[in-house]
């Protein structure tokens, strides 16, 4: 297969992302977009010069000349899509979370790994380079052996009553909103750079929020200031505006927080890990920075230059020092090796995979339970 021909459904926030990052991947044609209506889907098309459009995503799964699809829609509608794109053969790449329980998300990946597909998972912030630094470092033993995992995952864009989007209504974002929708990104974070498995969780969720003003019209993801003013209906909250956990990583431990209602955080991603050698933190609202942390030395600071960083973590920095890589970078280096092990099937996969997904969705379950029952819930292996 030379040109892989790839198809993206769902053309909101993620669509775009996801459109945008594939035309930086090498050996990638985007032949189609599906949206919810052949309007939206003519738009999104415009921008990126795709000449294909469909109101209805089943048009892509029908189509036997695309060989792999993207998942960009709201979470309730990934298993639908991703098990019919599976079934007519195509490599999925899906957006987190993966699906909406355990079950949905243990059936995927038993489909992808049964018809040898590539199935792959939008955990792309695992991929700024200074984050790839950290899992390098760790590896090498510079962090020595280790002791605390720490950090939160703040937001501020439903900080108000007025806010609203699709995510607050289980039926569409699942039972769980904060935790899902970035406490996952958190977790899978956590245990690729400190490669050691959450084993046990104690969580409390608030909701901060009993009712939220849903625009009668529906709203944009993340419009902030700018969403559309208009009539509302006062309709119930089910899902957390914030969650804190302890958790268990064998004999490490652990604690972290996800909110939506925090002011003036953006996207604050913090993960800070510490080990017996040294201590790192990083800030996904500085992603070019890592603090280093010694005990007998002075505390020292690594500005993003690839000639400074450790091999490994140098094949996710394309640009020179002080040329920042952010965001949109992060979804190219996920995009390239998902696309490569496509290209080449012997290639071991580098990249978030269904396994991961449902990884998630495990640790997710437990921390619904561990605030429902009060109490300590350990997560299956
Ligand atoms: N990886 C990340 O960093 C990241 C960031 C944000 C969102 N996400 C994930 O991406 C997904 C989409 O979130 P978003 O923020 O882009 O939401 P969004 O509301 O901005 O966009 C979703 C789009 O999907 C469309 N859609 C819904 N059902 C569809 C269907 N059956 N066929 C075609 N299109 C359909 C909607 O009309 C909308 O345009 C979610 O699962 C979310 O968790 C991931």
């Amino acid at each position: 297969m030379s040109r892989i021909r790839t198809a993206v459904i769902g053309t909101g926030f993620m669509g775009r992302v996801h459109l945008e990052a594939l035309r930086r991947v090498e050996n990638v044609d985007v032949v189609e977009v599906a949206a919810t209506s052949l309007k939206k889907a003519k738009a999104a098309g415009a921008g990126y010069n795709i000449l294909n459009v469909t109101g209805d995503w089943k048009d892509v799964i029908n189509d036997p000349s695309i060989d792999a699809v993207h998942v960009a829609t709201p979470n309730a509608s990934h298993h639908m899509i991703a098990k019919a794109a599976l079934e007519a053969g195509k490599h999925v790449l899906c957006e987190k979370p993966l699906a909406m329980s355990v079950a949905e998300a243990q059936e995927l990946t038993d489909l992808a790994a049964a018809k040898k597909l590539r199935g792959g998972l939008c955990h792309n912030l695992r991929y700024y380079p200074m984050v790839q630094q950290i899992r390098a470092m760790r590896e090498a033993g510079a962090l020595g052996e280790i002791l605390v995992v720490q950090g939160t995952y703040s937001q501020d864009w439903m900080l108000y009553e007025s806010d609203w989007n699709w995510r607050v209504d289980p039926l569409v974002s699942g039972p769980s909103r904060v935790m899902a929708d970035i406490g996952s990104h958190f977790f899978d974070m956590a245990e690729h750079l400190s490669g050691l498995k959450v084993t046990e969780v104690c969580s409390d969720l608030q909701i901060f929020h009993p009712t939220r003003k849903q625009p009668k019209g529906g709203g944009e993801s993340f419009s902030g200031k700018l969403g559309a003013a208009g009539e509302t209906v006062d309709t119930k909250v089910v899902t957390e505006d914030f969650g804190a956990t302890l958790f268990r990583m064998g004999k490490a431990r652990g604690t972290m927080t996800a909110s939506q209602v925090s002011a003036g955080r953006k996207n604050g991603l913090v993960m800070e890990i510490y080990g017996t050698k040294g201590g790192v933190s990083w800030s996904q609202e500085r992603p070019e920075e890592l603090w280093l942390g010694h005990r007998d030395a002075p505390n020292q600071f690594l500005m993003k230059d690839p000639s400074l960083l450790d091999e490994k973590a140098r094949a996710f920095a394309d640009y020179p020092g002080g040329h920042a890589e952010g965001y949109p970078d992060t979804h190219k280096q996920l995009y390239r090796r998902f696309y490569a092990s496509i290209a080449d099937p012997t290639l071991t996969p580098d990249y978030p995979q269904f396994a991961d997904g449902l990884r998630q969705m495990k640790i997710l379950d437990a921390e619904l339970a561990s605030h429902k029952n009060r109490a300590w819930v350990s997560v299956p292996a």
